[in-house]
């Protein structure tokens, strides 16, 4: 239905786990002191790797609605994270609209949607997130998308923590020709729409950041790329298929170069010989004094 498979979201997890920018997710932590229950809303949570890393970070009693238009992404999660409470001894019980895992410290309450973000969706219960979150989602959305949902984030005051967004780099080591030719045509691609309007692809993460400054946030952006090497055999693999996929398919001149491109690539993968550095971004941004009546700056009409 979305085109991300589990098992796709399953090999990138931890790797975009170790990738987090560390002083953001500092940040989001003290951020959190002052709040006894947090309410956490998700945009495009797959199977909820943005929730199992986050949740332990910011610990104590939270209430999470997991957003996805996939039900089968949200099936797979709701299994996916029972086997992940199991194995932090958590006691897993039913929740009014969905599970709840406890432990000593922590309460975390986990309410599924099934519910598609594209045009005018509003939550059924209407309640203000105290943290607006997602990971990996952002490259997927347009510019008046973005432009609406911090609008929104400013209305509810919330907290907006968005990681693991692409910024277009891509550097594969060692260099081969045809590189760069993959490289644009995958930007090209990027840049489609994904069912929200022409995608903003990689201008994604600076573009929220301006958003959200001009909205009178405190934002913090900072680097998250994944730094792959030998060990990470099998997701590179991956992402060179899905490369040589789009490539073939977004070139405007003759591909005739791409099939030992690809060959050549996959030879060095399997010898254990291959490095790729792939550039995301995280935003953490904070509603921190903001006080006195919403005045929501209307975007420039060009
Ligand atoms: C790259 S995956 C990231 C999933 C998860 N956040 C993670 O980090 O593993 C993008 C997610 O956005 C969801 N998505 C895409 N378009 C959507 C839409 N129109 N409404 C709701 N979810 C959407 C997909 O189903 C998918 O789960």
């Amino acid at each position: 239905m979305s085109g991300f498979s589990a098992s796709w979201l399953d090999l990138r997890e931890p790797v975009d786990a170790a990738s987090r920018n560390a002083e953001l997710s500092a940040a989001l932590q003290v951020w959190r002191r002052p709040f006894k229950r947090l309410s956490v809303l998700d945009l495009g949570c797959g199977t909820g790797a943005n929730f199992r890393f986050l949740a332990p970070l910011l610990g104590g009693e939270q209430h999470w609605r997991l957003v996805d238009h996939d039900p089968i992404l949200l099936a797979h999660g709701a299994r996916r994270l029972r086997r992940w409470a199991a194995a932090r001894a958590m006691q897993t019980t039913l929740a009014e609209r969905g599970l709840a895992f406890e432990s000593a410290n922590d309460r975390y309450q986990l309410e599924p949607l099934a519910l598609d973000l594209v045009g005018d969706w509003d939550l059924p219960d209407r309640r203000s997130p105290t943290l607006l979150t997602a990971s990996a989602l952002l490259d997927l959305v347009s510019e008046p998308w973005l432009e609406r949902l911090a609008a929104r984030c400013r209305q509810w005051e919330a907290a907006v923590f968005i990681a693991l967004s692409y910024d277009g780099a891509v550097v594969w080591e060692p260099v081969l020709a045809g590189d760069e030719r993959v490289r644009e045509r995958l930007n090209r691609h990027q840049r489609t729409d994904k069912g929200f309007g022409p995608a903003l692809g990689p201008a994604a993460p600076a573009t929220l950041a301006i958003l959200l400054r001009q909205l009178g946030y405190r934002v913090m952006l900072r680097p998250s790329p994944w730094r792959l090497g030998p060990e990470h055999g099998r997701i590179q693999t991956a992402l060179l298929d899905g490369w040589s996929e789009i490539a073939r398919q977004f070139g405007l001149e003759p591909t005739d170069w791409l099939p030992e491109w690809t060959h050549r690539r996959r030879r060095l993968i399997e010898r254990r010989m291959s490095r790729l550095y792939v550039g995301h971004w995280d935003v953490f941004a904070c509603p921190c004094g903001i006080a006195g009546p919403v005045s929501i700056p209307q975007p420039a009409v060009e």
